[in-house]
């Protein structure tokens, strides 16, 4: 083999893309209901869209990012659309007529990091971003959209995780308590949490490390810093969620990897995915619009990976029957003037797919016995069978492959035979 994808890359083949197919539909047409519209924005943008959205010290942003220069333009793959939504809403003025936003995305984003189980360095998001209010209605709105999309699909096993980063004022107030709570304890922390103390503190708190763990469990949580505004946003956000029926567990340790995230933030892990187990994260950022040369106005959203859903619904047998059997399959039965029966194949196919019928026909000018194989690889309900006889009478024979009757035929008849109409 001379070419292969390359690493963390795949392709998606059939009848798997029937799988994505499936999970994209069930995504538009709830998210639609939502009155979320679908937006489409460039694979590649500027790379410093994301270092400034993101932040210079995300993992995202110092080690993953796939970065390519041109000329004078330093431009990335995205690796994350919610940079995106916002700086195609500020570019095209969409703030201006409408107040509130409610977008969604599907498509793929690129991050260099280590392939694994739910991990790959191209991977799909469907995601939905909702701009212009502060008002943690939409906190509600976004997660309870979220929820539901997992219910459509029948998923059991999810867990949905929800915290509040509060505002820039608590966070500044919460990182002194943070440093001065691990500066006694820095020698138990890993190497990379130790360097995570001085350029990038909170990722210190979802570290899965076990001997970071044992620290953090000691440290005094975010939601005793949360100022009175803050604190009163998250207890709106989780009785709304209570009187919604929907189970959360608060996890004061749940930080999130971008930084642009303020006050309400979620995750949906579930336990049937190994160690990448979230399906789903989201949350609020409430001054990235601002920081892109916005209004000052509140947002949030959430990103699914697509990947992790398939490997959920495959794992728990929920993804309907991929290949849907042919309706038809046209043979051309061999003898005299077969040139011109062969032709006479792609010519009925073509006037019977006008007429709705889901058909195929041979291209290998293969004997009747393997056209016949290839109907039955197809699944095909009905095989129709044309000669030298069939150019001038535009007759064939018909052939039912379930009851195994076979009977002349009217071409012109066979819709109205197949699709009963
Ligand atoms: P994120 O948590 O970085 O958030 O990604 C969201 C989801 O994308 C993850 O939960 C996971 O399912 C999937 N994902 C991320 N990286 C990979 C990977 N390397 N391989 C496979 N799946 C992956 C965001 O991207 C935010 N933009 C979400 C958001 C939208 N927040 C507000 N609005």
């Amino acid at each position: 083999m001379k070419y292969r994808s390359i690493t963390g890359v795949h392709d998606i083949l059939p009848p798997d893309t029937y799988d994505w197919q499936f999970v994209e539909q069930v995504a538009r047409e709830l998210f639609e209901l939502y009155n979320f519209r679908e937006i489409r924005t460039p694979i590649i943008e500027s790379a410093d869209l994301f270092e400034r959205g993101l932040g210079e010290v995300t993992d995202v942003v110092q080690k993953e990012m796939y970065i390519m220069e041109k000329g004078d333009d330093r431009i990335c793959l995205r690796p994350e659309a919610t940079a995106s939504v916002v700086r195609a809403m500020l570019q095209n003025n969409m703030h201006k007529t409408a107040s509130i936003n409610k977008l969604y995305y599907i498509g793929p984003m690129f991050r260099h990091e280590r392939p694994q189980a739910g991990r790959t360095r191209q991977f799909h998001q469907l995601g939905v971003e909702m701009l212009g209010s502060l008002d943690p209605t939409v906190d509600l709105e976004v997660i309870a959209l979220a929820m539901e999309f997992l219910g459509k699909l029948n998923i059991g096993g999810v867990k949905l995780k929800v915290n509040s980063l509060g505002c820039r004022n608590c966070r500044e107030k919460y990182r002194e308590v943070l440093r001065r709570s691990l500066n006694n304890s820095l020698g138990r922390l890993c190497e990379t949490c130790k360097e995570r103390y001085n350029r990038n503190l909170f990722r210190i708190l979802d570290c899965k490390e076990q001997q970071c763990r044992a620290v953090i469990q000691n440290i005094p949580g975010i939601q005793d810093y949360l100022d009175e505004d803050c604190g009163q946003h998250f207890d709106f956000v989780l009785r709304g969620l209570k009187k919604m029926n929907i189970e959360y567990d608060v996890n004061p340790l749940l930080v999130r990897g971008l930084d642009y995230y303020t006050r309400t933030v979620f995750e949906i892990t579930c336990d049937k995915l190994g160690a990448q187990d979230a399906i789903l994260g989201g949350g609020r950022y409430d001054n990235l619009v601002e920081e892109f040369g916005g209004p000052d106005m509140g947002a949030s959203g959430f990103a699914l990976g697509i990947e992790r859903l398939l490997m959920v619904l495959g794992k728990l047998e929920l993804l309907p029957k991929k290949e849907k059997p042919l309706q038809l399959f046209i043979c051309a039965a061999p003898g005299g003037a077969e040139v011109k029966t062969r032709r006479l194949t792609v010519r009925v196919a073509y006037r019977l797919r006008k007429k709705g019928i889901y058909c195929d026909t041979d291209f290998e000018n293969r004997s009747m016995k393997a056209q016949m194989r290839a109907a039955n690889k197809f699944n095909a309900q009905f095989v129709l069978i044309v000669n030298d006889a069939s150019i001038r009478s535009d007759r064939g024979e018909l052939k039912n492959m379930a009851t195994g009757e076979q009977f002349e035929i009217d071409i012109n008849d066979i819709p109205k035979k197949i699709l009963g109409e």
